[in-house]
């Protein structure tokens, strides 16, 4: 009997842990809105406002901006000009984060 409860409590320690591991897994958007970049910028398509909506760009359509992945990735690190311009703000989360915020900021094609 003292076998079948250790068994239970491992099983149930590993679930807990492994939809713990899953649920930390944050998408683009939750980074994009941790990172408060809608500060500055709102994405309609996303419903994501933004108090300044009229003074920076909407991100609605950055997938149809032409920016590559790689270039996207450094303008948001300010090694790149995009429009002949450095963005104003670095990204401060890991580069992981960054990674997966540009792929979804990049799926994002609303016209
Ligand atoms: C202080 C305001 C501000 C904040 C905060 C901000 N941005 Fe920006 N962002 C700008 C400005 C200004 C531009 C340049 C617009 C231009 O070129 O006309 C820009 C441009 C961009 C562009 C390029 C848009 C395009 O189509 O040219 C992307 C992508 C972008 N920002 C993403 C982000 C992300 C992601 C964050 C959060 C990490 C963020 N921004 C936070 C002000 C901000």
């Amino acid at each position: 009997m003292k076998k079948v409860k250790s068994i239970i409590a491992i099983v149930v320690v590993t679930f807990l842990f492994t939809s713990m591991i899953t649920a930390e897994k944050s998408t683009g958007k939750d980074i994009f809105v941790n990172a408060k970049c809608n500060t500055c910028h709102a994405i309609k398509s996303q419903d994501i406002t933004s108090k300044q909506a009229d003074k920076y760009p909407d991100l609605s359509n950055f997938g149809n901006s032409g920016v590559s992945e790689e270039n996207a990735i450094k303008y948001l690190n300010k090694e790149f000009d995009i429009n002949g311009k450095k963005h104003p703000v670095k990204f401060k989360g890991s580069e992981e984060e960054l990674k997966t915020m540009v792929e979804w900021l990049l799926t994002l094609k609303s016209e």
